[in-house]
């Protein structure tokens, strides 16, 4: 019923050439994969040439953030009418590197949410404790304000929601599927609180060191839905690799 999603998270890696070259090696290797869906989210100087490589493929092209005003004085935003422009189909936003560096708070996301919908763009929202707030038994409390803030006032039509616990990202230290299940499900019972049956039909993403290794026992999980993967997308036999865990 929710077709699996294997999404790249580049960060703030990749030059335009590096770009090219990826798309050269990866598409070849994922071109007989139709029972999953993928998308890549380049750096913003990248779109243009990720979307010209991608155009004839499957696979879809995110930004990793977006500006929630239409355009007008300020400095360095990008709009998600640009991202469209640049032929995007998807922005990630909410990750926590923009919550805890960037200093972004859940009315901000929300607002960025309601904008890049309104462009037609499908949002990748993305939530997760700290260490600290798991430890301290917090981890619920946090993913209910996480998603009833940041989905306030938002129909479900365009979310995937991605759960990247803060400490299991860029660490080498993912959630066992155990406890990524456990979070899962409770993202899920959120979500049914909001939207009723709908939230059978919401995919929800595990992020935070997934790699080709830990792949197949994270996605045998009932709940987890795809995977949002930072590292192990950057080169692409492994993020083919991570397409293929069915394979
Ligand atoms: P890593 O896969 O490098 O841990 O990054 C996860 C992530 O933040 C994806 O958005």
């Amino acid at each position: 019923m929710r077709t699996p999603l294997i999404a790249a998270n580049w960060k703030m890696n990749k030059t335009i050439a590096e770009t090219a070259a990826f798309f050269d090696a990866f598409l070849p290797v994922v071109r007989d994969v139709t029972d999953v869906d993928i998308i890549i989210a380049p750096p913003f100087t990248s779109l243009a040439t990720a979307a010209e490589k991608t155009r004839s493929s499957s696979v879809k092209i995110a930004a990793q953030n977006a500006y929630f005003e239409e355009k007008g004085a300020f400095t360095g935003e990008i709009s998600a009418a640009m991202l469209i422009d640049a032929g995007c189909e998807a922005v990630i936003l909410g990750h926590s590197e923009r919550r805890h560096i960037l200093k972004e708070t859940d009315e901000v996301i929300n607002k960025k949410i309601k904008a890049a919908l309104a462009h037609g763009l499908e949002v990748l929202f993305c939530i997760g404790e700290l260490l600290a707030e798991r430890e301290a038994g917090k981890t619920n409390d946090v993913l209910r304000t996480q998603i009833t803030a940041g989905l306030a006032g938002i129909p479900s039509e365009g979310i995937v929601v991605a759960y990247e616990p803060v400490w299991a990202i860029g660490t080498g230290k993912t959630a066992t599927p155990e406890i990524a299940q456990e979070a899962h499900d409770f993202i899920r019972s959120l979500l049914a609180e909001k939207y009723g049956d709908t939230a059978q039909t919401i995919r929800i993403l595990y992020g935070g060191s997934v790699t080709p290794e830990n792949v197949k026992g994270l996605m045998a999980c009932p709940d987890i839905d795809g995977a949002l993967v930072g590292g192990a997308s950057l080169k692409p036999d492994s993020f083919a690799q991570l397409v293929r865990f069915n394979r």
